[in-house]
């Protein structure tokens, strides 16, 4: 299968914006490379997708920032799946707080003690070296208690839904509105043997019936949680959202602070992962 491969260079000072940008028609993330003194944000997108309309999206929301002269430059190339899976292959195993270590399929590795969750290498969100999927992963490694019913909206490769199952909960729901983020899920359910908790759908939250659940993860953009934050609350006790930027802290916290008690916070590399509880739930 091809895909399309899109290359925006940007400088330090407009990485977050650029991004910000990028994760509304992207939802399914990126890869960020150094270079001299620049970065670059690799896209991996459908071949149906044009150029021209990845230059419009980045030129008509700059030019009406204050700042103005926002630094990028597009570029686009067309690789087979195979060729980026095998990039993947100098992924190295992550250990994620005291319990969790993600490792490729591929690589042997003894996880210990630790709860080793396996996934396939390729495109879809979620191979555990996000900063955004890390924040998630520690914060359910201290929220979840054996037994609870969590619901993973906009599950990627189904590494947290995964994570969920592997640390205790009883019944997992995992839903995707992408097709192929879907099907690299199952394999990897499928892989780590927690097919029997885990139920998977191709489907968007807009239009999937919630079951009622303990936790509810959503590692989306700042835009759609807010945008989905009244059903959601309707949904789940306790939460965790990732995806928004350290810069829209306050802004984040001011939106939840009438109906949710924030109850940790995790940074990593300039994202945020807030783990947060209904005000009327008071366990
Ligand atoms: C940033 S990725 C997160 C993947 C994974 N949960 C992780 O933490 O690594 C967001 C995922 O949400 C999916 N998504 C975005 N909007 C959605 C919606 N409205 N309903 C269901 N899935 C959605 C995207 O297709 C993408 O796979």
């Amino acid at each position: 299968m091809k895909w399309r491969e899109f290359l925006v260079t940007t400088n330090y000072a407009n990485l977050e914006i650029v991004t910000a940008i990028l994760l509304e028609s992207f939802p399914q993330g990126f890869q960020i490379e150094e270079a001299e003194n620049n970065v670059i944000i690799k896209i991996y997108t459908s071949p149906s997708y044009p150029l021209s309309c990845l230059k419009n999206l980045l030129r008509k929301r700059t030019s009406c920032l204050k700042n103005g002269s926002i630094f990028f430059e597009v570029k686009e190339n067309f690789i087979e799946e195979n060729d980026f899976v095998k990039e993947q292959t100098f992924f190295k195993p992550i250990k994620i707080g005291e319990k969790l270590l993600v490792k490729l399929s591929s690589k042997g590795y003894f996880g210990g003690k630790r709860i080793v969750i396996e996934m396939k290498p390729g495109i879809a969100f979620g191979t555990g070296t996000h900063p955004t999927t890390q924040g998630c992963l520690l914060a359910l490694e201290s929220l979840v208690k054996k037994g609870d019913r969590v619901l993973d909206v906009g599950t990627g490769s189904g590494i947290l839904a995964i994570a969920a199952a592997k640390l205790g909960a009883s019944k997992v729901w995992a839903i995707d509105s992408d097709e192929l983020s879907v099907k690299v899920a199952g394999e990897n359910i499928y892989l780590n043997q927690v097919a029997q908790k885990i139920f998977l759908k191709n489907i968007s939250f807009e239009k999937f019936i919630c079951p009622q659940v303990d936790i509810l993860i959503a590692n989306l953009t700042k835009e759609d949680i807010f945008r989905m934050l009244s059903r959601f609350k309707k949904i789940g006790k306790s939460f965790i959202f990732s995806g928004i930027l350290t810069s829209s802290k306050k802004e984040f916290e001011e939106k939840l602070s009438r109906e949710f008690n924030i109850i940790r916070l995790i940074s990593r590399e300039g994202w945020l992962t807030v783990v947060c509880r209904r005000k009327d739930e008071l366990t």
